[in-house]
Formats: structure tokens, sequence, C-alpha cells
């Protein structure tokens, strides 16, 4: 059975167009106009339990709505979905008790002016955490977070990365079966990237926890997902592998050359040179023309390395964001 199942899910938001100028505002007031924004259109997909799933694609895509609906804050327009076998959006008790959003942009935790540890006991209370249960899952989490000293300090003197840590700390206290993480790293240093990622990881390996994640930060997905599903324009544009990934969508391969005698004249000739050096190039060649170009390579050149790559995710999905999906 799926943990998370998508059918035909749409929101279409209605947004109160405004005009300039005081009479239009008064005629506003009387007869208000909306505008539609289809942010979600028909998607369907499905998750397996324990699957950890990049949920990628361009500034407003439509990944937030997605995972809103899903974890219950937002009612879809049309549309079916399952999370565990709930309807998110009834938000019934025994669904919200298995779940956790957490949001990169607004770090969860309750009154500014609780410790982190209170806030934690709060949480226990509200998810009826045992005793035994909270300080075995509070002392892994100390252990992937390394939480130590943040515990007794008030939640509206931490910095954004303390912030996001116990964030985490506190949406996972409960020891939720699916999460849905919204670009869990932004914002951050390197090294808090590092510990969101590896305690990620970590998590979900360990609780078999399903998880839904976005970010704009190819590696986060690289690191932590072997699915993608891509969603572009409310629709979803690619779901499959991350190897599968670029392979689908960018039309070309680097061919990376090294020669025995330095400078070869026109690399041009070849591919669109994306770097070279004396002796060395990355020429970007056409799919369909990597078996040509190597060959005429190895015939016309002396060369002593020769590798063929896909290219970088983060270059393959900047050109996909800016050009749209072929
Ligand atoms: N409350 C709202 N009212 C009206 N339109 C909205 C609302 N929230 C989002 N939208 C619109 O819906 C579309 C999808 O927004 P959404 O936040 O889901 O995108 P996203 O994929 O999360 O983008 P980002 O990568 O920037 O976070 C956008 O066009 C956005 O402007
Ligand atoms: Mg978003």
């Amino acid at each position: 059975m799926s943990a998370i199942s998508v059918r035909d899910l749409s929101m279409t938001y209605r947004a109160p167009v405004r005009e300039g100028g005081l009479r239009a505002a008064v005629a506003s007031l009387v007869r208000r106009r909306y505008r539609e924004i289809r942010a979600v259109r028909e998607i369907s997909f499905e998750v397996g339990p324990g699957e950890v799933v990049g949920f990628i694609g361009p500034n407003g895509a439509g990944k937030t709505t997605t995972l809103k609906m899903l974890s219950g804050i937002l009612h879809p327009t049309d549309g079916e979905a399952r999370v565990l076998g709930f309807v998110p959006w009834r938000r019934e008790r025994e669904y919200l008790r298995r779940i956790a959003m957490i949001r990169g942009s607004q770090p969860i935790g309750g009154p500014p002016e609780l410790t982190v540890m209170d806030s934690l006991r709060f949480q226990q209370l509200i998810y009826e955490v045992q005793d035994e249960e909270f300080k075995r899952n509070l002392s892994e989490l100390d252990e992937m977070l390394d939480l130590g000293s943040l515990l007794e300090r008030q939640i509206r003197a931490l910095s954004l990365g303390e912030r996001m840590r116990s964030g985490l700390a506190l949406a996972l206290v409960y020891r939720p079966r699916v999460l849905f993480l919204d670009e869990p790293t932004i914002g951050l240093d390197v090294s808090a990237v590092q510990m969101i990622r590896s305690f990620v990881a970590t998590y979900s390996r360990e609780t078999e926890a399903t998880v839904l994640l976005t970010s704009h930060y190819m590696a986060d997905v690289e690191t932590l997902c072997r699915r993608i599903v891509l969603i572009d324009h409310g629709c979803i544009a690619y779901d499959g592998d991350l190897m599968g990934l670029s392979a689908t969508l960018s039309p070309y391969k680097l061919v990376r050359v090294a020669v025995s005698d330095g400078a070869c004249g026109d690399w041009s000739r070849y591919g669109e040179v994306v770097e070279s050096e004396p002796g060395r190039v990355s020429l970007r060649v056409g799919r369909q023309d990597v078996p040509a170009v190597t060959a005429r390579v190895l015939a016309e050149l002396s060369v002593v390395d020769l590798a063929v790559e896909e290219p970088p995710l983060e270059s393959v999905m900047d050109r996909v964001y800016r050009e749209g999906v072929a």
C-alpha cells in the first residue's frame, strides 16, 4: 500500500484583483473582482512507505501548495489524496499525530518565550507521548541534532540554524510517520545544511518514515532522494529516478577530453566549449552526437583521457527552469 496517494489533485486560488486609485478601491468593496490562480492542476503520484522523494520545481510551481494540501492545512478545489489512508484535509487527530510539516522559511515552535525544552514538553502533552518514549526519542534527536545547550534557551533567542534544529526536534519528538519538508535548508550556512541533510538521511533510515522534500538546492535532493517528482506550472513534468532526470531533461552530455600535445586549435568543431585549459577541455555535445564526436576526437587527436558524463544536475535544472520542460 502507498503511504501517499494523490489523484487529480487541484488547487485554484481566488485572489482579489486590486486596481489602483481610490475610486477603484471603493468600487471593489461593493463588487469584488477575483482572479483565478491555478496553482496545482490535476496532479497524480504515489509514494511508497519509507520512500524519500524530492519534490522539485521552479518558484511558483505549486510545491508548497501541494504540501499544504497533503498536510491538511489547505482544502483542495478538486481531486483526491490519501496519506496513510487518511484524507489529509479532514484533519483527524489520528492523522495529525502521524505527520509533520516543516517549513524552512517558517521554523515552527510554540510561544517564543518558552525554552526549547518547555516547548518539547508542550509537544509531548499535545501529542500524548509516553514519558519513556519521549525520553528515548529526545535522546536520539539530541544525538543527531546536537541540541545540548539549546534545550535551555528561549525559542525567540535562537539563530535561524538553531531554530531549524529545534524545530525539527519539536516536529519529530512524537515520531511522525510522514514528513513534509518544505525547503528545510533555506538560508542556512554550509555546516548547518550538512547537519540537516545527514539528519534527514539518518532519521528516514532509522524510523522508515516517508519523506516528501522540496528544495532549491540540488545537492539536497542528490544526497537524500533516489526519486524525483518535478512540478512545473502546477503539472507533474517528471516522476522517476534521480539518475534518469538529466538523461530525460537534458539533450546534452559532457565530454571531457585531455590530450598529450597541449593546445590543439579549435575545440568548437567538436562541440560547445564549457571550459578549457591547455590540453584539457569540457564539451557540451548533443546526446545523439556523442558516439560520432568521441570517435572523431579519438581519431584526430592524441587523447590521454576521455570521459562522457551527465551534466551537473544544477545546470540541467537551471536550464529547465528558465526554458521550461521540453
Ligand atoms: N494564498 C494564495 N493566494 C493566491 N495565490 C497563491 C497563494 N499561495 C500561493 N499562490 C500562488 O500559487 C502558485 C504556487 O505557489 P506555491 O507557493 O505553491 O509555489 P512553490 O512551488 O512553493 O514556489 P517556491 O519555490 O517559490 O516556494 C504561485 O503562482 C503563487 O503565487
Ligand atoms: Mg514554496
